[in-house]
Parts: structure tokens; C-alpha cells; sequence
């Protein structure tokens, strides 16, 4: 066993109550406390967990007793915060996007290289079971060669169910960078990463409408594109052809299929941590399900916070975090002039994980 991280948090909105729920089960992660611009909030959303302390945010900077800060706020706030976890001499661990701009999630790089100091960024579902079961079959050679892959994720739009949606619709949000860290993630886990992207994108209207809680019939501005479309070029050769959308009702289209020469994958949904890897061998009509070979089960988000208890880089990290900005930035780049753009950053595919419990995980 490693050290248990002193962890704080910044941001108690909508996300929070699903990290709360895995920390308070893992043995790996000690949560001392929580940090909100509004601080009924954070009051609220630690309410159920005893002996969690409530802070101001530069209360929660200055609290030697913390070493991680996990930055649970908007992204146009992420580079902000970890910024200043980084000048406390702590390791940050960021949601997605790991900034709002790769700009921004440079600096974050470099300060925390400068500092000594560790970045992981979600999403961590990857680290399921999901995700990482369909690796350890490319890895063993199931499909043969991979050659392409489809990864589809369409929806009419988080106002619908979202009570402040407004960060989803102005830079650093969007269908593309919202949801595209999970799809991105996964294919980079999957094939490696990208040296190139071709992307293509459009834009339905320009308001939307809250559809629930208390702004319910406000209108908010649409500032970034809604359908986000293009290819990814791995360096290895595969490719990746990437639907994004909150413009569509509704699709049949599996989240993630893997083509090989010698076999198609379907990969269970980035954004979840399990779900059922489906393999067709060339020559065969019906896919089967493969066993559960890779990955931690009974996971949640968080569980990305475990390699920090044993000082090892992450692998829901920065240097993933960065290069799926860049991709993503990329393809809208791309789509903006029409041209296909080189993608500035690269990096390694993560480590795989192991099969076994996350709260036991070493
Ligand atoms: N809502 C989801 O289902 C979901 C799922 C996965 C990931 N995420 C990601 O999690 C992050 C947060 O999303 P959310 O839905 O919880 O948003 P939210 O708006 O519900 O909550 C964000 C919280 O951060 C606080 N905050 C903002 N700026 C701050 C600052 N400078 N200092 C301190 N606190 C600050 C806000 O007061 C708010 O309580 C985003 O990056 C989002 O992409 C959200």
C-alpha cells in the first residue's frame, strides 16, 4: 500500500456527488476538505460525509495537511485553479478538458513540471473494465492489425437535464470538448495517438433553452460549434472517424466499434467504467461477448486519483489530457479552414490496469 492521498476539492456542483461517493470507498483517497466559490454548496455536498472540512478556496491552497487538489470547477476556470494548486506545491488532479484552451493547459504543464509536482486529468473511466478490456484484445492480437475505428456520440444537448448548461455552449465546451475527452481517451488507449486530424463542423442555433430546475425557459447563448465531425490519423496508420453532436434526437450506432484485419470490436461507452466488449472474427456472422480480462472493477470517477497513493504518473494524466486537447483543437482548427492539421503534441499510450477490485487496487 502506498501513502493515502490528502485530497481537497474545488468545485461542488453537479459532477461532485459521484467523486464523493468513490472516495468515500476508497482506502487509497483521504478527502480532509472542500472548496466552492458558493460555499452552501460545498456545505451541502459534504453534508452526507463526516469530518469533511468546508473551505474557502485559498483556505483549501494554504491547508498543508492536503497534497492533492482534485478541480471539480468549470473549464473555464480549470487552468486557474490548478494553477494555483501547483504554486501551493500540490499535485492536481483536473476534470475534463484539462484547460479551456492547450494554451492554458500548457502552463498548467509546465508549472507543475517546473514544481515537482504530479497532473492527472479525467476522464478515468478508461481505466475501466470497459475500455480496458477491448485493449487487452487488441494487444493480444483479436482483430489481427487494427486498421479503423468509429467513435459516435450523439445527443439533443445537456440543457435538457442540466440546471447551469451554460458552460457547455461557450469555448472549452461544446459537443466536441465535452464529450470528446472520453470518446479521444479511449481511442488513444485503444490505437495510440494521433498524428493528424481532417474536421468538419456546423452549428443548428444560436440559443438554448433550459429545460430544468430553476432557470427552467432561459435562454442561453450558443457560442461554439454543436456538430463536430472528422478523422483522426493515428500515428500508427489507423483511423479514426469521430461524430460528435448536440444536435441530433437520438442514434442505434454503437459509442466505439475497433476494426482489425481479422476482426471488428464494438467497445462499451467511454463515458461509463464497464459495459460488455463484443469481438467478430473474420469468417464469423454473430459477435461474442469477451470475458472481463482488464481493468478496475466496482469503479467511479476518482478512481483516477489512485496512482497518486503510490507517487506514480498517472495514467488518467497530463500528458494524455494535453495531446487530447490538441486533438481536439485540432479538428476544430481543421474545420475552420478546411484543411487537415498536424497535431502539435503526442504521447504515450497510458499503462494498462491490471483486473482487480479499484478499492484494493495497488
Ligand atoms: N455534470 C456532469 O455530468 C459532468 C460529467 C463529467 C464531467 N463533468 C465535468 O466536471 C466539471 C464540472 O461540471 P459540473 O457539471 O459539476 O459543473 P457545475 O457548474 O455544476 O459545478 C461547478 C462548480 O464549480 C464552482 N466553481 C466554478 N469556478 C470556481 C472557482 N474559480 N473556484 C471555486 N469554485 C468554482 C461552481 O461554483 C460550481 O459549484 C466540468 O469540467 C465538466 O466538464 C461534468
Amino acid at each position: 500500500m502506498g501513502q493515502p492521498v490528502n485530497l481537497g476539492i474545488v468545485g461542488c456542483g453537479a459532477i461532485s456527488a459521484q467523486y464523493l461517493q468513490t472516495i468515500d470507498r476508497l482506502p487509497q483517497v483521504n478527502l480532509v476538505a472542500v472548496a466552492d466559490l458558493d460555499l452552501d454548496r460545498a456545505r451541502e455536498a459534504v453534508r452526507p460525509y463526516a469530518g469533511v472540512e468546508v473551505l474557502s478556496v485559498p483556505d483549501l491552497m494554504a491547508d498543508a495537511r492536503i497534497d492533492t487538489v482534485l478541480n471539480l470547477t468549470i473549464p473555464a476556470a480549470h487552468a486557474e485553479i490548478a494553477l494555483q494548486a501547483i504554486a501551493a506545491g500540490k499535485h492536481v488532479y483536473c476534470e475534463k478538458p484539462l484547460a479551456a484552451t492547450g494554451a492554458d493547459a500548457r502552463r498548467v504543464l509546465d508549472a507543475a513540471a517546473e514544481a515537482g509536482v504530479r497532473v492527472g486529468c479525467a476522464p478515468d473511466t478508461v481505466l475501466g473494465t470497459g475500455t480496458q478490456t477491448a485493449r487487452v484484445a487488441i494487444d493480444d492480437g483479436l482483430i489481427g492489425r487494427p486498421v479503423a475505428a468509429t467513435a459516435t456520440m450523439l445527443t439533443p444537448g445537456h440543457e435538457r437535464w442540466h440546471p447551469n448548461p451554460d458552460f457547455y455552449y461557450v469555448p472549452g465546451g461544446g459537443p466536441l470538448l465535452d464529450m470528446g475527452p472520453y470518446y479521444i481517451s479511449s481511442l488513444v488507449t485503444l490505437l495510440g495517438p494521433v498524428a493528424t486530424v481532417i474536421g468538419a463542423a456546423g452549428r443548428t442555433r444560436a440559443k438554448r433553452t433550459i429545460g430544468k430546475g430553476p432557470r427552467q425557459g432561459e435562454e442561453i447563448p450558443v457560442l461554439v460549434d454543436t456538430h463536430v465531425t472528422g478523422v483522426l490519423v493515428h500515428e500508427s496508420g489507423a483511423l479514426s472517424t469521430l461524430v460528435m453532436s448536440f444536435d441530433a434526437v437520438a442514434t442505434k450506432a454503437p459509442n466505439i466499434e475497433v476494426h482489425g484485419e481479422l476482426g471488428s470490436l464494438v467497445v462499451p461507452d467511454p463515458n461509463h467504467f464497464d459495459g460488455t466488449v463484443l469481438l467478430t472474427r473474420l469468417g464469423e456472422k454473430d459477435a461474442a461477448p469477451l470475458p472481463v480480462s482488464a481493468g478496475y472493477e466496482e469503479a467511479g470517477r476518482g478512481v483516477g486519483l489512485i496512482d497518486f497513493a503510490f507517487g506514480r504518473e498517472p495514467r488518467a494524466g497530463g500528458t494524455l489530457g494535453i495531446h487530447v486537447l490538441d486533438i481536439m483543437e485540432s479538428l476544430l482548427a481543421s474545420a475552420k479552414s478546411g484543411r487537415s492539421v498536424d497535431v502539435g503534441s503526442t504521447c504515450e499510450r497510458p499503462a494498462p490496469v491490471a483486473l482487480g477490485n479499484s478499492a484494493a487496487a495497488g
